[in-house]
């Protein structure tokens, strides 16, 4: 029993030693980083004794994407101006307090500068492609899962088609007290 180990350890220090050799000599292309071993999902492996490279989430474990199939919250005052604030302080940094793309962060980022929500292609998309946008990201654009909660970004997804109508709206697509308002002050 005790060659045994006596045998495990002069391997890990072995196995140890040319770990360090390859950090003293460091290799600039990094590529010692793109080649290290891995597994990838539903792979076999024998580092476990189940024999599954996957392990089974503990008891008690919270799914963080359990709620995207769930209806979305109706649209209210409430929703919008909370939508607002939210996209005030995750989105506009990148596509700009109007959603327009105008921000710092569009003329830094060169390779895909944060585009317009206002642009034409985007005004064909729904609430629910919206909300899989701020959700998972799209593209070079991370996810937002972990900043907002689901509600928050249904709220997001609100204001962003309020920003949109706001930059297209017909006379008559306006609540009737407003349009009455428009018609006095034309007069
Ligand atoms: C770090 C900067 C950044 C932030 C913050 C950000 N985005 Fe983006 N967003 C981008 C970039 C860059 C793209 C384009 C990605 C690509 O095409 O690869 C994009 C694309 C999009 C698109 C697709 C638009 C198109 O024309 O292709 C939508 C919709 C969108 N973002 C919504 C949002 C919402 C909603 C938020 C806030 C929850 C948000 N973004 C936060 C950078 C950002």
């Amino acid at each position: 029993m005790r060659r045994v180990a006596i045998a495990v350890s002069v391997s890990v220090a072995v196995a140890g030693c040319d770990d360090r050799q390859a950090w003293q000599t460091p290799d600039p292309t990094l590529a010692r980083m793109l080649e290290q071993r891995r597994a990838d999902p539903y792979e076999a492996s024998s580092a476990f004794p189940d024999g599954k490279v996957m392990r089974t989430p503990p008891r008690g474990s919270v799914p963080t994407d359990d709620d995207r199939d769930a209806p979305p919250p109706p649209i209210t005052r409430e929703l919008v101006s909370l939508g607002k604030q939210r996209f005030d302080s995750t989105c506009a940094v990148c596509h700009g307090v109007k959603a327009d793309g105008d921000s710092v962060v569009a003329t830094k980022m060169t390779l895909r500068p944060p585009p317009s929500l206002l642009a034409s292609d985007n005004l064909a998309r729904s609430r629910e492609e919206l909300f899989v946008y701020a959700t998972s990201g799209y593209g070079l654009m991370p996810g937002y899962a972990d900043m907002l909660t689901r509600e928050e970004r249904w709220a997001v997804t609100a204001y962003v088609q309020a920003l949109q109508l706001s930059q297209r709206a017909r006379v008559a697509d306006l609540p009737p007290e407003l349009r009455d308002r428009l018609a006095r002050e034309a007069r």
